[in-house]
């Protein structure tokens, strides 16, 4: 379990096991919602062998109409009122998330299932915080991605589902799943194939999305125009380095040919470094080989030197320059270990630097 922090729970809290004791009293009042809730008693009793459309086997947790079988507890948010808390997420595949449940309470409810045709709030940061999940994900550092390079403000709970509308939560983070799934050109939903398509959905400028649309600040600003660089000009994207040029040399595990995914150098969630750069190898850097990136190395940039960022997973082959020295973190290997890198390396400079 990744989660800390989290009580026990009194003992009596389990005795409350039984439908009655958590539904409205105004319901039990009423002789037709006695009935009612009589029959969801005997459906939640056959509800173990019922084909379950809310299941990590389906990858799906979002509830629909057809809440309750007959789509009759679709349109009310008072899940405690039918479902007892200690007598769900029993299955093995439940158990990561059972006790934080347990613990969090109804408010969590809506996260996972969606907002069964309500208007109740999505909150994702009643468990995503650093008291609870303080490593899924790392989010401590003030500057991310909140949709707005002007302000520095933490993530709501908004900003989470932009990005990731449908989590199944099972710990293990799928593209296609976990993911919102942003349309391609034309309309269509294609699948990503990897971080890299999803950005370049709202990172381009022929399509964004309603919503998130990006003007420019200056030509060729990389806000929109990723998509083009990702493709023609950036050789961590698509266009493959030739490991041929001047300083060439990659670390271990890293190798010219492949695709540098843009949140191996970008944090969603949460750094200190100006642009979203990472400001530690375990939140981006994922081909790094293990031991260096979960030690992991500390990354900072400053007035555009990006030294000790690209040292992570440059290490030039000849000697040259400055690539003994230290960039600050305790790496070496890059042509220049101090100034602004900028005025030659960034997104979509067409001549021989670029990035
Ligand atoms: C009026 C009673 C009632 C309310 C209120 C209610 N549910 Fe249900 N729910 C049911 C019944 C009945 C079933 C089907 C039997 C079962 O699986 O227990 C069900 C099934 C489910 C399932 C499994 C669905 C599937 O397709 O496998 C989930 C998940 C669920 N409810 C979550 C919630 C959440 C979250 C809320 C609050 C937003 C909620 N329920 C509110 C009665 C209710
Ligand atoms: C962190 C995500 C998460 C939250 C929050 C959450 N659930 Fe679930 N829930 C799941 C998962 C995962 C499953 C499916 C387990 C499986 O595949 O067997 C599930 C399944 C269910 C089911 C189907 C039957 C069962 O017992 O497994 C019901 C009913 C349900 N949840 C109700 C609720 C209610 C009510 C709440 C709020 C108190 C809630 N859930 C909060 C993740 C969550
Ligand atoms: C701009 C889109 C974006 C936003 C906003 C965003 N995420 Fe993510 N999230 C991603 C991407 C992309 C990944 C996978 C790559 C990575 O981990 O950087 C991810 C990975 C994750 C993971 C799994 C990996 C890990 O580090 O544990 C969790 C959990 C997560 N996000 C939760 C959240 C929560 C909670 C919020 C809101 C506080 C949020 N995300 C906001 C895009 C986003
Ligand atoms: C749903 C659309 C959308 C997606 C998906 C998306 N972005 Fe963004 N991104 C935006 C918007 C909108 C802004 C803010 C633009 C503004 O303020 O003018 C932004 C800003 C940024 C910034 C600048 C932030 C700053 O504070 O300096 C970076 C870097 C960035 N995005 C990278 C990424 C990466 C990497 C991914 C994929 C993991 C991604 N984005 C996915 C819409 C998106
Ligand atoms: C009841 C607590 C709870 C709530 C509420 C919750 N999550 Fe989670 N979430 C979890 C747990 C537990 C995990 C698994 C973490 C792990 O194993 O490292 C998880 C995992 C994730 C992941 C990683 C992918 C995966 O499949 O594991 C993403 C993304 C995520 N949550 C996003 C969200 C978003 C977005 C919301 C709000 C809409 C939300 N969560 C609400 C507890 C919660
Ligand atoms: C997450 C790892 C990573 C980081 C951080 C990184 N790079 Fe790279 N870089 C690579 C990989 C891998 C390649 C080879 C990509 C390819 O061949 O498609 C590459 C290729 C290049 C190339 C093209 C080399 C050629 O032979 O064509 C240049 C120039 C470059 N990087 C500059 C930089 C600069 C400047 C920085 C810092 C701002 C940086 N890189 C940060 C991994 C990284
Ligand atoms: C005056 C321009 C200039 C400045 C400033 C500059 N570089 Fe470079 N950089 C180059 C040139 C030229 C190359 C080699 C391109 C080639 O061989 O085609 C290069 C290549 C690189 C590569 C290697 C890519 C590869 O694998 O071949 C890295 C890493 C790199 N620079 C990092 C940095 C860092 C870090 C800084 C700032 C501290 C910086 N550079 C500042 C001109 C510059
Ligand atoms: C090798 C590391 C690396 C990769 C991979 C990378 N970036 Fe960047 N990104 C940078 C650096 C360094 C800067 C700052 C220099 C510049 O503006 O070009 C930057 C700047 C940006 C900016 C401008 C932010 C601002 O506030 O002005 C955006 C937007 C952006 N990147 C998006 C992306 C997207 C989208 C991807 C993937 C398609 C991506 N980046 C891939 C390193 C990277």
């Amino acid at each position: 379990m990744m989660f800390k922090n989290i009580p026990s729970f009194p003992r009596s809290h389990a005795l409350h096991g039984n439908v009655y004791m958590n539904a409205p009293r105004s319901a039990i009042q009423n002789i037709s919602s006695y009935i009612f809730i009589s029959i969801l008693l005997c459906l939640s009793l056959t509800s173990i062998t019922a084909q379950a459309e809310v299941s990590l086997k389906k990858n799906n947790l979002i509830l629909d109409k057809k809440h309750g079988d007959d789509g009759s507890a679709w349109g009310n948010p008072r899940c405690d009122a039918c479902h007892v808390r200690r007598n769900i997420h029993n299955s093995k595949a439940a158990e990561p998330i059972r006790d934080i449940v347990l613990y969090v309470g109804p408010e969590s409810c809506a996260g996972c299932h969606g907002q069964n045709g309500t208007k109740m709030p999505q909150k994702c940061t009643v468990c995503h915080n650093s008291t609870l999940l303080p490593a899924t994900p790392l989010i401590e550092d003030k500057r991310n991605h909140n949709f707005n390079v002007d302000k520095e403000k933490s993530l709501t709970d908004k900003n989470c589902l932009s990005c990731h509308d449908a989590s199944d939560m099972d710990g293990d983070f799928e593209l296609n799943v976990d993911l919102t799934h942003f349309k391609a050109r034309a309309g269509i939903d294609l699948p990503y194939k990897n971080h890299t398509e999803f950005c370049l959905r709202c990172h381009n400028k022929d399509q964004q999305q309603p919503g998130f649309e990006m003007d420019p600040r200056f030509p060729r600003d990389p806000l929109v125009t990723m998509a083009d660089n990702y493709k023609y000009i950036d050789k961590h994207g698509y266009v493959d380095g030739s490991g041929q040029r001047i300083y060439a040399g990659l670390r271990d595990d890293y190798e010219y040919g492949t695709l540098v995914e843009c949140t191996d150098c970008h944090a969603m969630h949460g750094t200190h470094n100006q642009k979203l750069i990472i400001d530690r190898t375990d939140i981006g850097a994922t081909l790094l080989e293990d031991d260096l990136r979960d030690k992991p190395v500390y990354i900072d940039v400053d007035n555009g030197d990006y030294a000790e960022h690209c040292v992570v997973c440059h290490k030039s082959k000849v000697d040259v320059e400055d690539t003994d020295e230290d960039t600050g973190n305790g790496m070496s290997g890059v042509h220049q270990v101090n100034g602004a890198c900028t005025d030659c390396h960034v997104h979509g400079m067409a001549v021989q630097t670029g990035l």
